[in-house]
């Protein structure tokens, strides 16, 4: 199975995201019926409803960009873990590195919301990654490993739980620029042998967001390490989430792939 999650951030206003529905839903249904897709919409909270009706009955599931870190209270404009379950909301990002500059997301506060969601029965997709400066100054696996230690300790009491791990290096995050193959072989391969050393290979799935286009993907497909991507800017385009979606050899092999290459 290979995951493409798409992160729309703040890119489509309410309005915006009805049109992109009643122009591409059919062909979105199409790509996430292809047997080795799982397809994942990631739109801004106030638009999860609408998306949730619009979803249902297809392969497609839900996630949600942020949650609140409690349950619930005096919290003006946060939201809570239980309107996300309410709403079928199958995962959920946290730690994206525009939460922590924007919203001071902290590595504590991400512990706890990994602790809600997988009570809720949610997913979380946890997203880690470096400066530019930290990269230059030679800190990438330092870093990775105090974003990623202490969410794997979460793991010894949710023994069955699955979470996702987002590498998303914060240079590579719209501006264009993608780490090199090497780089991010080593990369993968450290995340991989740090989870399966602390014993949760089976537990954690490995995402790459930054600059994911149906250009990009072709070098990142090389990595065996990686389960999918999450895509950002790329997944305004249907035509290009298309591209990066067919563009694996697994996706290929499916009948229904040439179906959908028949129609265009
Ligand atoms: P990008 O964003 O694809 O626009 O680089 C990815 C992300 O922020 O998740």
């Amino acid at each position: 199975m290979k995951y493409f999650f798409t992160n729309f951030k703040m890119f489509f206003a309410m309005s915006e995201m009805r049109q992109f529905m009643q122009k591409h839903k059919r062909d979105l249904c199409d790509l996430a019926e292809l047997r080795h897709v799982q397809l994942g919409m990631f739109p801004s909270y106030e638009q999860l409803y609408f998306l949730q009706q619009e979803l249902q009955e297809t392969n497609i599931e839900l996630g949600a960009q942020n949650c609140s870190t409690v349950s619930t209270g005096a919290y003006t404009g946060q939201v809570a873990v239980a309107s996300l379950f309410d709403l079928q909301v199958a995962y959920c990002l946290i730690g994206h590195s525009e939460a922590r500059l924007y919203l001071s997301e902290t590595n504590d506060q991400l512990i706890q919301k990994v602790k809600m969601l997988l009570s809720a029965n949610i997913t979380p997709v946890v997203c880690v990654g470096e400066t530019l400066q930290e990269k230059q100054d030679g800190y990438t696996l330092q870093v990775l490993f105090d974003q990623v230690e202490s969410i794997l300790q979460i793991l010894t009491l949710y023994k069955d739980a699955t979470i996702f791990i987002a590498y998303e290096p914060v240079y590579a995050i719209g501006s264009g620029v993608t780490p090199t193959l090497r780089e991010l072989q080593n990369i993968f391969t450290f995340l991989k042998k740090l989870t399966s050393d602390a014993g949760f290979a089976k537990n954690v799935m490995f995402l790459y967001g930054g600059s994911v286009t149906g250009k990009s993907v072709h070098m990142l497909n090389q990595i065996d390490d990686i389960d999918g991507y999450l895509i950002g800017s790329a997944s305004r385009d249907f035509q290009e989430l298309k591209k990066i979606v067919l563009s694996d050899y697994k996706v290929l092999e499916t009948d229904q792939q040439k179906r959908l290459q028949m129609r265009n």
